[in-house]
């Protein structure tokens, strides 16, 4: 699709993000030759920087930025960048950055289209919106205008719908898109074809054929330098309200009617709404919070959560989080869902695992006295990207015995298996005007409210524990009694890199 020319805005253009994830993608679209032949990106932030030192800092120096097209396409992308210096929060510095952009635009032979990236604290979040639409950056006549609002969305329910109704004033729905990386991941994208694009699937996907699914998302980092941040928002708040819940979206959702931003999205937003709520019960004894501490990996000591910097000495901030819960919903009806999220676990692996009922009866043992096989589906989000189904298998020669054996696909076999960054692919669809892969104000509001109950629990209930894990482990062990059933624990990929011999 021929991508319409424009200016990419990003505030908070001194950031780790801008120079990790924003600028590096921009790059790649532009060498795979996705952007139009006009466009331009303007850096807004305090910094002083001109246009020269800006370019050297994101573009030559940048080490995330991979050369696809040799060196020359780097200096040929240099000269669209551009560097506006500005006090953000006073609108009395918009009237002369509006100025500047329309002097960007004669330059490049832009026109009028624009997007502003909002990669900013979300203090800013109100007044960046509002100081555009004073000096008249929100109105469309001329060219189409968007809005890109990074995570956190909220920090409750209440936040979240005060921000939605704030920008709202300025803005129309169909100018905001709300980014969450998940939802741009290749592979999380892969999820609609898996479940939608194939016959097999879909007439098994429900209760009667599925005992339990299970998401993950762990990390092997720490908080690195944002104790500050995550001290103050922790595992709900960063991964399960929004990455975490978007995954279980789509892997529980109705079949859109169509694969249409509008289809797509509704069957997102009604799948939110049939997630049953969680009592104080439930979440004393249906959610684990976990908190890393000091211990060795590989040897090397490893601080633990509350020695790190920019965290509070008695912080009780989760950085591991694990919880069953329920869709009242026919297809889902009694069917545990069961998600678990952590930084400092033994590795780094986000994934889906559809374990499916076993046989009715038995007639097989597994191997070395084990129980039955099940037959799972794995649906590895990264890395190692991939599907794999387990299933039985007689093993050979005298008797009837089975083992489990696995049919694996890995993206990395395929002939072009260049997976572009979720980055990437989310920038391209907002430049074309498609919101399928961000979140809409509604589905915001209905992830908050799902979430919002158990933070309140937490608040009001200081005697909840949260458990200490030792860094390089896969979180605490109570985790585990969630899960119900005989012989049922979380799928391990690897064991604890504190364990002996590895
Ligand atoms: C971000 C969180 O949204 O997602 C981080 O703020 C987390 O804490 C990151 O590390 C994980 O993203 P990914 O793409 O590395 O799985």
């Amino acid at each position: 699709k021929k991508t319409d020319n424009h200016i990419l805005v990003i505030f908070g253009a001194s950031g780790d993000l801008t120079e990790r994830k924003l600028i590096p993608a921009v790059f790649n679209l532009h060498c795979r030759g996705f952007l139009p032949d006009n466009f331009a990106v303007v850096g807004v932030s305090r910094s002083a920087f001109t246009d020269e030192a800006y370019r050297e800092k994101v573009v030559f120096e940048n080490e995330h930025l991979k050369d696809v097209g040799g060196n020359g396409d780097r200096a040929k992308f240099a000269k669209r960048i551009y560097y506006h210096a500005m006090q953000t929060n006073n609108p009395a510095d918009y009237p002369i950055f509006r100025d500047r952009l329309k002097q960007i635009s004669l330059e490049c032979e832009t026109g009028d289209n624009c997007i502003f990236y909002l990669s900013t604290p979300p203090s800013l979040y109100e007044v960046i919106p509002r100081s555009l639409a004073e000096v008249g950056l929100h109105r469309e006549q001329d060219g189409w205008k968007r809005l890109i609002i990074e995570k956190p969305f909220g920090y409750n329910l209440e936040t979240a719908i005060d921000l939605n109704q704030k920008l709202l004033q300025y803005f129309s729905e169909s100018q905001l898109y709300r980014i969450d990386h998940y939802l741009g991941k290749e592979t999380v994208q892969n999820l609609l074809i898996t479940r939608f694009g194939n016959s097999i699937f879909e007439p098994i996907w429900n209760r009667n054929y599925i005992h339990h699914i299970e998401v993950t998302a762990a990390e092997t980092v720490g908080v690195e330098k944002r104790g500050g941040y995550y001290d103050g928002s922790g595992a709900m708040r960063d991964m399960v309200q929004n990455h975490l819940l978007q995954l279980v979206a789509l892997v529980a959702m109705e079949p859109p009617v169509q694969a249409t931003e509008t289809s797509i999205r509704n069957e997102r937003m009604k799948l939110f709404q049939s997630l049953r709520a969680l009592s104080e019960d439930d979440v004393v004894n249906n959610v684990i919070r976990g908190q890393y501490t000091q211990s060795k990996i590989k040897g090397e000591s490893v601080p633990g959560y509350r020695e790190e910097e920019g965290v509070a000495t008695e912080s009780r901030t989760e950085t591991y989080f694990a919880m069953k819960f329920f869709i009242d919903n026919w297809r889902w009806s009694g069917v545990p869902f069961y998600i678990r999220t952590g930084k400092r676990l033994p590795t780094r692996v986000s994934e889906i695992v559809i374990h499916f009922k076993p046989t009715p009866h038995h007639l097989f043992s597994k191997g070395n006295g084990l129980p039955n096989t099940e037959n799972i589906l794995v649906i590895r989000i990264q890395p190692n990207e991939g599907i794999l189904l387990k299933f039985a298998m007689k093993i050979p020669g005298a008797g009837l015995q089975a083992t489990d054996v696995n049919m694996d696909f890995h993206y990395s076999d395929l002939n072009d298996a260049y997976i572009p960054e979720a980055y990437e692919r989310l920038l391209l669809d907002c430049i074309q005007g498609d919101a399928t892969l961000y979140a809409r104000g509604d589905a915001v509001e209905a992830a908050w409210e799902f979430v919002d109950p158990i933070l309140k629990v937490w608040e009001s209930n200081p005697d909840i524990k949260i458990y200490g894990y030792p860094a390089g482990t896969w979180g605490p062990e109570h985790a585990d009694d969630l899960l119900e059933g005989d012989n049922i624990t979380w799928r391990y990929p690897c064991r604890n890199l504190t364990d002996d011999g590895i």
